[in-house]
């Protein structure tokens, strides 16, 4: 390993903002799961992405756990996912005892494809087994074809949540990634596009749905001076000293989308033209937050794989990784359903055979990237 300063794949950035919101949460001794920098955050992030409400919480995964609480998602149940995504998407289908479906993507977004939930929800219909929700995932920022799927999901009357995550900041025909289904969820993990070291936020335009979940993620106490519980709760919600770190953040996501963006031009302008390479597509209309420049490669073409470029970085302190392994892959789904984007081509296994991360980080600087682009030139031998 030479010595050389490391490079992250999306390390946290910080405005220097932070410690004021985190002082004030001090100086007032709002050191609790609740407070003013809670409440403030959700009211900015809501108006932010323009959704009625929000619900802030202590990461992406609870956000998406509490939704499917919310749409009564029980033991048995059915509950569609897309299956190139980060496990987290699809664990509290299982926290719940229900029963994931795996929904391949399309080559345009590289998300949930149309035809594939179409085919699964006709079928399902048949059997008489409609899911209770269908989780939708935007990969690296880049929103799935929103119109198409709810189009489908609003003929079989299923419910949407849509899986933000790692699109905070993108939109969607000039509207806010997240706020397209019945509910939202936005993670803030360290890596994310802005972050509150671990945290997450529920949105949704029903407002009552909210409260509830909020209820829900404070051990579902009911309004008594004694502690009384009718339902089955969850220690889910954010602490005010968190929620202060997300205050001082949002206020610099629109910069840090930029940042990201003009990163994802850089590694275009590097290696674009290079015959074998293909970046992930920006579908029109829509605006990617790029949280991660993610890219394929045609093996043959350039004689290497990605993890003969993913190990060459390495050895200059470069972390990058391969594109998500899909979960109907995953050993822990074996035997899960599965609906390729059509019968005999399943996409999300060719991106991730051949798909790459490459480093993003909003605080990259150009050396740093320079650095990063002449090892990958030289893996590929350029
Ligand atoms: C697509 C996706 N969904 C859900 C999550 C879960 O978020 P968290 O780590 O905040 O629980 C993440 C990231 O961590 C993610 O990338």
């Amino acid at each position: 390993m030479v010595n050389k300063s490391r490079i992250y794949l999306s390390p946290p950035h910080m405005s220097g903002n932070e410690q004021k919101y985190i002082n004030e949460a001090f100086e007032t001794n709002w050191i609790a799961p609740l407070g003013p920098n809670v409440d403030a955050f959700e009211k900015e992030l809501a108006e932010y992405v323009g959704s009625k409400g929000a619900a802030a919480v202590s990461s992406g995964t609870a956000a998406i756990h509490l939704a499917l609480r919310l749409l009564d998602v029980k033991k048995g149940d059915r509950v569609f996912c897309s299956s190139l995504t980060f496990i987290a998407s699809a664990n509290p289908i299982l926290y719940q005892e229900a029963e994931p479906v795996f929904i391949d993507s399309e080559p345009d977004t590289w998300n949930m494809s149309p035809l594939a939930l179409e085919r699964a929800l006709e079928e399902a219909k048949c059997e008489g087994k409609l899911p209770k929700a269908v989780i939708v995932v935007n990969l690296y920022g880049q929103s799935a074809k929103m119109d198409e799927i709810l189009a489908i999901c609003n003929q079989y009357n299923v419910p949407v949540v849509e899986d933000a995550a790692e699109s905070l900041g993108s939109t969607y025909k000039g509207k806010k990634s997240g706020t397209f289904g019945k509910f939202g969820i936005y993670s803030f993990n360290g890596n994310k596009i802005i972050t509150t070291s671990g945290g997450g936020m529920l949105v949704s335009d029903d407002l009552e749905a909210l409260q509830k979940a909020r209820f829900l993620a404070t051990q579902a106490r009911d309004p008594a001076p004694h502690y009384q519980h009718s339902q089955i709760g969850y220690n889910y919600r954010m602490s005010n000293i968190l929620a202060g770190i997300g205050r001082a953040q949002l206020e610099v996501l629109d910069e840090r989308v930029k940042a990201r963006r003009a990163i994802f031009d850089r590694y275009v302008q590097a290696l674009g033209d290079i015959d074998g390479i293909h970046f992930m597509p920006e579908l029109e209309g829509t605006m990617s937050n790029r949280w991660l420049t993610t890219l394929t490669i045609d093996q043959q073409k350039l004689d290497v794989t990605p993890m003969d470029i993913i190990n060459a970085l390495a050895e200059e302190n470069i972390e990058a990784r391969p594109v998500w392994k899909p979960l109907h892959l995953q050993p822990v789904f074996e035997g899960i359903k599965y609906y390729p984007h059509h019968e005999n081509w399943s996409v999300s296994e060719e991106l991730f055979e051949n798909g790459i991360c490459l480093p993003s980080g909003s605080n990259m600087t150009v050396e740093e990237q320079n650095r990063v682009i002449d090892v990958f030139l030289k893996a590929i031998q350029r």
